[in-house]
């Protein structure tokens, strides 16, 4: 069933205007008393003409109200499919055709360019272009040195040789090695960053000939949070502080831009994007930037990825599940140690893991004692320069997800 989500003050007017519309749900909940004052819609809407369901909303005086989620639920399925005739006829199949159709009716014989990261949203939005406009594409994916290890060879694999993408691979490891030198505090660390991987996507922009588009991995969560109804700004969090305003690209593409995350997940696999791509965890922009506390060296972040990628292979082969994230991070901490005859003094690698359902709050997941022990004995042994590994039992809050 297709769905979409308004505010409150939407009229009537905008409402009849939207494309087949067959019933409305109003939602109240907790949070529609602001500043003492009930938030209600506009009264029109129950006069409108269409079947009206209102769920905790004591100020609807329509027929069909329930008080909770709850009661509502047993009625949601005859209300959609017997009140408002509403046909079950939404699903990724058509989803993924119909766009395919409208991106090839709105870019026509121009070129659309994409910032691929090889997070899930940009890889499937570049998949469904992929198979839209073929080599129209342009994608430029920069590695930034502080990828995940393997991560950027992924992407080429999968996009550059399977799926056959115009994919421009910018390795700019020793340029942001470079601009991070010496910088140790966390907020100045992702400016950086994200500011270089500005400039970087100019830079290739403007090697590039008559792009009039710009492809980009909104999703509805966004939507929603920058404000319904108006395209999404450039996404400020995404793939590393947003994109310049001052490439001047004639139209922004976002074909996701009304699926939730589970739905992005769906148009991939439906797309034949391989699974591992598909399901894997989120990773933020800045990338081992903010998982190496303190000064940023390239000696540093191969102690993390290396750490990281013991780490991901023993909960792999444990067939540990559910984990919201998990990863290993660099602490600025040495410390004494002894490896044979020899004292050392190195590194503490700490590992995370979380269940957590919004990534707002989350909680330490419980990793059985002999999978975190095993990775501890690898890291130890195949990782040079750490001889200490911490798991961190920290929820948050107080804590947060990443370490800075
Ligand atoms: P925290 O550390 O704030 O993380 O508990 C919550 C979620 O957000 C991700 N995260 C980021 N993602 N850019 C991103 O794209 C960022 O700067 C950033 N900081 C945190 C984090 O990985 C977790 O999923």
């Amino acid at each position: 069933m297709y769905s979409e989500i308004y505010p409150h003050d939407i009229t009537v007017d905008e409402l009849k205007a939207l494309p087949n519309v067959k019933g409305v749900v109003i939602y109240g909940g907790p949070n529609h008393i602001v500043d003492g004052e009930r938030i209600d819609v506009n009264p029109g809407i129950y006069e409108a003409g269409f079947p009206v369901m209102s769920i905790a909303h004591e100020l609807a005086k329509c027929e069909e109200a329930y008080n909770t989620w709850e009661e509502a639920l047993p009625h949601l399925k005859t209300f959609v499919f017997d009140t408002c005739h509403a046909e079950a006829n939404w699903n990724m199949k058509n989803f993924v055709a119909d766009q395919i159709e409208l991106i090839r009716r709105q870019v026509g014989d121009k070129k659309v360019l994409l910032a691929l990261s090889g997070g899930v949203d940009s890889s499937v939005v570049a998949a469904l272009l992929i198979k839209a406009i073929g080599k129209q594409l342009v994608c430029v994916h920069v590695n930034h040195g502080l990828m995940r290890k393997g991560e950027s060879e992924s992407v080429i694999e999968v996009f550059k040789n399977q799926m056959d993408a115009n994919l421009i691979y910018v390795d700019a490891t020793e340029r942001y090695l470079t601009k991070l030198d010496g910088v140790a505090d966390p907020e100045q660390k992702r400016k950086i960053i994200g500011a270089e991987f500005i400039r970087i996507f100019e830079e290739e922009a403007r090697k590039l000939e008559g792009i009039e588009f710009l492809g980009q991995g909104t999703i509805y969560p966004d939507v929603i949070e920058s404000g319904l109804g108006k395209s999404a700004t450039i996404k400020s969090h995404h793939n590393v502080g947003g994109l310049p305003d001052y490439v001047d690209f004639k139209e922004i593409i976002e074909p996701l831009r009304m699926l939730f995350k589970d739905e992005v997940r769906k148009a991939g696999l439906e797309l034949g994007i391989p699974e591992y791509l598909v399901y894997r965890q989120p990773f933020p922009g800045p990338g081992l930037g903010i998982r190496i506390i303190g000064e940023v060296t390239a000696d540093k972040v191969r102690i993390v990825q290396d750490a990281d990628y013991i780490y991901r292979e023993e909960i792999a082969k444990a067939g540990v599940e559910g984990l919201g994230q998990y990863f290993a991070a660099l602490t600025n901490m040495r410390s004494v140690g002894v490896m044979g005859d020899e004292r050392t003094y190195d590194y503490a690698v700490a590992l995370r893991a979380v269940n957590t359902v919004d990534f707002m709050t989350a909680e330490a997941a419980e990793i059985p004692y002999e999978v975190l022990n095993k990775v501890m004995s690898r890291i130890i042994n195949e990782v040079r320069g750490v001889n200490r590994v911490f798991y961190d039992l920290t929820s948050k809050p107080p804590g947060t997800i990443e370490f800075e």
